[in-house]
């Protein structure tokens, strides 16, 4: 793997709910001092400002996230694409573009992926990560799940995508909700291969 595509990495935000999930992955990949090719669909925009509030809207992501996260956001950089650009870089497998992760998914987008549509540049993106065979993260939101979303996550993983639900778990005894978003950003960069300090790792006991 070239050093270029170690160092990019997307991030797809689309219209489920979760969008926490979201900019706590965001955050946690800039601070690495990772470039993050970040593609938002129609509905992904108002799930960040109707779930965060109009400071986490499209144009203001990046003050948003150094405001929450910390100064060390500022260590990596990004490149907002327009979800209609289907000629955008991470539309092509010659962009060194090492992963990508969609956070959360709709299921809507979740069936596009799992059968190849590329009809945006999310799901293009997307089928690229499977046809390259990079690490494609897939984060689905839903409850409860019919037997056709059942079967795109299937599909997805027969593919060679890694479905990982927006499932927190508690025995980390999460205190708040930023702690549930930080479990699943921490699964989210595990998942891709990078380490982190998002949870602590598992000892064997509950923390006290
Ligand atoms: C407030 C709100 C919450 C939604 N939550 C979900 C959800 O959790 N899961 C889901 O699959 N769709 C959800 N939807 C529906 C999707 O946004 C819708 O299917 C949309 O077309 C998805 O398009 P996208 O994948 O291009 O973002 C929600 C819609 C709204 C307005």
């Amino acid at each position: 793997m070239c050093a270029e595509r170690r160092k990019s990495v997307a991030v797809a935000i689309t219209g489920a709910s979760g969008a926490l999930y979201a900019v706590r992955t965001l955050a946690a990949l800039l601070a690495d001092g990772l470039h993050v090719e970040v593609v938002i669909s129609d509905y992904g925009r108002r799930l960040l400002r109707d779930e965060l509030g109009d400071q986490a809207s499209v144009d203001r992501l990046r003050p948003f996230l150094v405001e929450k996260y910390g100064e060390n956001v500022d260590a990596g950089s990004m490149t907002i694409h327009s979800n209609r650009d289907l000629g955008a870089t991470i539309a092509s497998g010659s962009h060194g573009c090492m992963g990508m992760v969609i956070v959360p998914a709709s299921m809507k987008t979740l069936a596009g992926v799992a059968h190849g549509l590329s009809r945006n540049l999310v799901e293009r993106a997307a089928d690229v990560m499977l046809k390259e065979r990079r690490p494609l993260v897939i984060v689905p939101r839903e409850t409860p799940m019919s037997l056709p979303q059942l079967r795109n996550m299937v599909l997805c993983a027969e593919s060679g995508a890694i479905v990982l639900p927006a499932m927190p778990a508690f025995y980390q005894m999460p205190k708040s909700l930023d702690d549930l978003a930080d479990f699943m950003a921490g699964k989210i960069l595990s998942a891709l291969g990078f380490d982190h300090a998002l949870y602590p790792a598992w000892t064997g006991q509950v923390p006290k």
